[in-house]
């Protein structure tokens, strides 16, 4: 059964996953109510991507908070407001303080460009490609407060050929991702995914 509702989509950087589900949105392949996006980044692409979209776009700048508890305090604030339900993570380069996940508990998804718990941090591609691993992937998880650690929702994997450039596994992981996160977000849309403990049941 499809049930409507509010997201928002945190992301910092490029905004590629942001503009995969934007574009599923558009496709009618996930059906939601309303959808912004919120940054920390004044400059970043993202934006771009969502004036494109015609998507609302809410920046906070974190150097006008004291500390990390009072600029989630103002993202909660700015959530409550458009009454998000769901938030999504798409490259958002912040940690979330303990305040924030409590307020969103067990409805906050991240995407991450490894096979979890190997790379978990910020370059993940990169120290997979570098350790020289032949199989690495992508991680949909729930948000908790050990960074990169909540339980897993679902992972792909993406094999690293014999002479890949690491370009190339970047644009491979990329693409995954692209066709991973709508598909689960319309599981989590649905009420299909479950979690109990560290377990997760995708139906
Ligand atoms: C994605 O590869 C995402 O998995 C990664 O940032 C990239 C953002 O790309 N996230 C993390 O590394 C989180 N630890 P995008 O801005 O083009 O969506």
């Amino acid at each position: 059964m499809k049930t409507k509702t509010n997201l928002a989509i945190l992301a910092s950087g490029n905004g590629s996953n942001f503009e995969a589900i934007i574009k599923a949105v558009k496709k009618g392949f996930l059906n939601l109510d309303y959808c912004i996006l919120v940054t920390d980044k004044r400059n970043s692409f993202v934006r771009e991507r969502a004036k494109k979209h015609q998507i609302k776009d809410i920046f906070v700048d974190p150097k006008k908070f004291k500390s990390k508890k009072d600029f989630d305090k103002k993202l909660i604030q700015i959530l409550n407001k458009e009454k998000i339900k769901i938030v999504v993570l798409a490259g958002y380069m912040r940690i979330l303080s303990p305040l924030f996940l409590n307020r969103f508990k067990n409805k906050i998804l991240n995407i991450h460009p490894s096979l979890l718990p190997s790379f978990a941090g910020k370059n993940a591609i990169e120290d997979a490609y570098n350790y020289g691993v032949k199989v690495t992937g992508v991680t949909v998880h729930f948000v908790t407060q050990k960074v990169d650690q909540g339980p897993i929702i679902a992972q792909k994997t993406v094999f690293i050929k014999s002479n890949m450039e690491l370009k190339e596994l970047e644009k491979e992981i990329h693409k995954t991702e692209h066709k991973l996160y709508p598909k689960l977000l319309k599981k989590f849309l649905e009420n299909k995914i479950e979690v109990k403990g560290r377990h997760v049941k995708v139906t």
